[in-house]
Formats: C-alpha cells, structure tokens, sequence
C-alpha cells in the first residue's frame, strides 16, 4: 500500500451515541466499520449459553480461547457470528448486559479479542472505523484519528431513556436500567486491564449540546483533514 491505512478510533461510555456516530462516519467516508463492544457481547453471549461461571476469571480466562468470532465490518450492515450463528439480537438482550462487563475485565478475553480486532483493521480496504472502550489506548496507539466522545450524565440517560422509551419499555424498567449503565460504566472505567479512558492524542468531543448530524461532520471534518480523504 501507498499509504497506512485509516484508522478512525472512538472511544467512550455507553450512551455518549458513540456507535450511532461511528458507523454515521464510516459510512459517509466509505470506511470500514467495527463494533468492539459486540466482540464482547458475543464473548459473553458464549460463556453464558456454555454455562461457564461468568464470575469466575480464571474459568472465563481457561474458555475464551475456544468460541470462533467473526465481526462483519460493512457500515451499511454490521454482523456477528459465533461458531457460525448470528447472535446480533440476543448479545443485546438483559442477560448479556448485565455480565459482559465482568468478561472484558478478564485480561485473556482481551489479549484474544484485540488480536481479532487487529486483524479487521489490517484487511479493511481503504481503512476502518472502531469504537469501544480503548481504541485509541491500546487497540490502536498509530491511529489517524482518536477522538473521546463524552456526554453529560443527564444527556446520556435521557438518550437512553428515549430509546427504550420509542421500543415500548416501560419506566420502571428504564430506572432500572439506568441504575445498571452507570454501575457498567464504573466497572469499565475502574478495571485494571485497559480501562475506558480519553487517550492523551485523542481529540474530545462533547456531543450533550450537539446533534447527531453535527457530531458525525465534526468527526468526518477531522478525518478528511488528518488523513487526506474526500
Ligand atoms: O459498547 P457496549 O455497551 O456494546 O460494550 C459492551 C461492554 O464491553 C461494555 O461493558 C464495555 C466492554 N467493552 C470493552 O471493555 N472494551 C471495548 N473496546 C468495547 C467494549
């Protein structure tokens, strides 16, 4: 190749409209795009239908070896397989949500799920956009862009909230869930291994006051620029 490819990576918590935004940009750019939070998802999704103790880092660190992930990385359509089965829907359901954060904390889970990351970014044509936790910290340090994306709690809850509100959710459910976002961010920003944070290089983005369509030119703006595309 002429040129290293992009890399895009964003990284932050839940609700900051981080994967909304990212696939927005790589599909605007022609970019490939990656979920890294549906890596663990699925890894996650796994051990509970393989009744592995979840609670258990040395179990979940003995069996993340053995499940076979593929990410589909077409911004148009983003996919996931394990073993060969779409597990899209169900790695977004209760059960998962409530235990991935105790898998991506087990340091073999992720040694194995950044290798696989690695590898997306290497075979993507004219280069990729990732989002998780630690993009630009760890996964990525080279990358062409990193950006932070944030939002202020009362945005994020409210986003959320809207969401699950327009799919029938009832209140109580969504308090409950609130309850849970914030006790899942906690973890992901206080575990030893690659902890959710802003990398030094990565630029900040406060999306609170801003909406969705000036958040993704913003970010589309920096690529173009940094990286030469159009
Ligand atoms: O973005 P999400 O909610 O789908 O992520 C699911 C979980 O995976 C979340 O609790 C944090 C974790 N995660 C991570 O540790 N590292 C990443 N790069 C992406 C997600």
């Amino acid at each position: 190749r002429a040129h290293a490819p992009v890399v895009v990576a964003i990284d932050g918590p839940s609700g900051s409209g981080k994967s909304t935004v990212s696939r927005a940009v790589a599909a605007r750019l022609g970019l490939s795009f990656l979920d890294t939070g549906a890596m663990y998802r699925a890894m996650t999704w796994w051990m509970l239908a393989n009744d592995v103790d979840v609670t258990d880092p040395e179990a979940v660190a003995v069996a993340c070896g053995k499940p076979v992930i593929v990410s589909g990385t077409d911004a148009g359509g983003p996919t996931i397989t394990v073993d060969g089965q779409d597990v899209s829907g169900p790695i977004r359901g209760p059960e998962v949500t409530a235990q991935v954060s105790a898998v991506a904390a087990v340091p073999a889970v992720r040694a194995r799920l950044v290798e696989l990351q690695r590898g997306c970014a290497e075979v993507a044509e004219r280069g990729i956009v990732a989002e998780g936790r630690d993009m630009g910290t760890v996964v990525f340090p080279q990358a062409t862009v990193k950006v932070f994306l944030t939002a202020s709690e009362a945005a994020r809850a409210e986003r959320r909230a809207a969401e699950l509100r327009a799919k029938g959710v009832d209140e109580a459910t969504i308090t409950a869930m609130a309850a849970d976002l914030a006790r899942r961010d906690a973890a992901d920003s206080s575990r030893e291994t690659a902890p959710l944070a802003q990398a030094a290089d990565a630029v900040l983005v406060d999306t609170s006051e801003l909406t969705l369509e000036q958040v993704i030119g913003r970010i589309a703006a920096l690529v173009e620029e940094r990286a030469g595309l159009s």
